[in-house]
């Protein structure tokens, strides 16, 4: 399936559903984590079912729901205990005052109170409620509690609120919640305690205030990168070029536009890192001077002088080389023609530990699409073809590939 995300493929998940208005975007959420591959139990407060009904969810999950503590038949197939242990991961959303409060005392008077009790997983809370309810030191003490004892949390966000007025108290959208869910469930993954760079998209060279060189990078092969190395557990920086895609959740995300400002975010981000890689389409010229106002229309051709932009990659690799410095180096190379031979040549000259080969003349695999066709090549010349997959499967191999050699002695 299209949708299935590795870190969330067959694990057991609970989405505990309280009582407030933000119920219904439970649903969704449900939803994309079915998708997602995940094996989704509901379990609802009996405020929760007079907002949306169980069989919403029954239908979304093909399972039974659990709401009702005392109903013999649901305690010998899902029953609180049996759920909480299964749970690799808890989701309450939406988390109400209420039901915060109830877990900071430990209570267990409902169903979802009582799996959130025998939960052995963590459990990330998704806070909704009118901004003045959250701004209450009662719910803000609460809180401070729960993320003491490991609870994770996600919003609540500031925005139109149910009563028509604006503050902070909106539960998060369903998108942020499952990304909040991929970085919980990723702690403790293979990258865990590792940091990770990540540069994605494509430089712009100002010529003027209007005007600039760029590329056609969309960035999104360095974004299922950033993605990837998240979901394995590493602290994740990615920087990024011009580009409207959003990045993983719990990641540093640094935005910039030259050539010359990648540089200075990625080795202000190196010390100490386990792994760079440098997905982002890096101009190789500069305009020599960019113009202080715009440059009007002449009568004639005209000339832009262009500069060599420093060459990131090789300069983080010779640093590598000079401090021993253990950080892997991960390269792209994107080519038209003699994709092989073109990128078998760049590993060596920067020095690298891998390098990802793709012909961005094809259709399928270049710039824009959500699918690649690439080859992974090692420092020793061994080329590992993959067939056309998703961005996002392509990204999972090669952080694969990152794991396996940090994890050399
Ligand atoms: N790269 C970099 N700094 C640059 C140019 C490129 O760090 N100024 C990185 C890219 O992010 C990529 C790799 O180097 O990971 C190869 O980039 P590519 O543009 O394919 O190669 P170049 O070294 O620029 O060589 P050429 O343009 O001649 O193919």
């Amino acid at each position: 399936m299209d949708n299935e995300i590795p870190i969330l493929q067959g694990r057991h998940i609970v989405v505990g559903v309280t009582g407030g208005i933000a119920a219904y975007k439970a649903a969704d959420l449900t939803s994309q984590l079915v998708k997602a591959g995940a094996n989704v139990d509901v379990v609802m407060t009996p405020a929760a079912a007079e907002f949306v009904r169980p069989l919403t969810f029954q239908a979304l999950t093909h399972r039974p729901v659990a709401l009702d503590m005392f109903s013999l038949l649901q305690e010998t197939e899902i029953g609180h205990v049996s759920l909480g242990k299964r749970a690799e991961l808890m989701i309450i959303a939406p988390a109400t005052a209420n039901t915060l409060a109830k877990l900071a005392h430990g209570m267990a008077d409902n169903m979802l109170t009582t799996t959130a009790l025998a939960c052995r997983g963590p459990i990330l809370l998704v806070p909704a409620m009118e901004s003045g309810m959250w701004d209450n030191p009662a719910t803000l003490a609460n809180m401070d509690v729960l993320q003491q004892r490991g609870y994770h949390a996600v919003g609540p966000e500031s925005g139109r609120l149910a009563s028509g007025a604006t503050g902070t108290g909106r539960m998060a959208e369903p998108e942020t919640i499952l990304d909040a869910a991929r970085w919980v469930l990723g702690r403790g993954g293979p990258l865990s305690g590792m940091a990770v760079v990540v540069t994605a998209g494509g430089t712009r060279e100002a010529i003027d205030p209007v005007r600039f060189v760029g590329n056609h990078s969309s960035g999104k092969m360095g974004f299922a990168l950033a993605f990837a190395a998240r979901d394995r557990g590493a602290d994740v920086t990615l920087i990024h070029g011009t580009t409207s895609l959003s990045g993983p959740y719990g990641a540093k995300i640094v935005a910039v536009e030259s050539a010359e400002q990648m540089q200075a975010a990625v080795l202000d981000s190196i010390p100490g890192a386990a792994g760079l890689v440098m997905a982002a389409a890096v101009a190789d010229y500069r305009p020599t001077s960019a113009a202080e106002h715009k440059i009007k229309k002449q009568a004639e051709d005209m000339c832009l002088e262009l500069t060599r932009t420093p060459d990131i990659l090789a300069t983080v690799a010779g640093q590598r080389a000079r401090s021993g410095h253990p950080t892997v180096a991960i390269g792209f190379a994107a080519e038209t023609q003699d994709v092989l031979e073109n990128a078998r040549a760049k590993i060596a000259r920067k020095g690298l530990d891998l390098i990802v080969a793709n012909d961005v003349s094809a259709a399928d695999s270049g710039f824009g699409v959500d699918t690649n066709r690439v080859t992974i090549i090692d420092a020793a010349g061994r080329a590992e073809s993959l067939p056309l997959m998703s961005k996002a499967a392509v990204a999972e191999t090669i952080i694969d590939r990152l794991a396996e050699i940090l994890r050399r002695p």
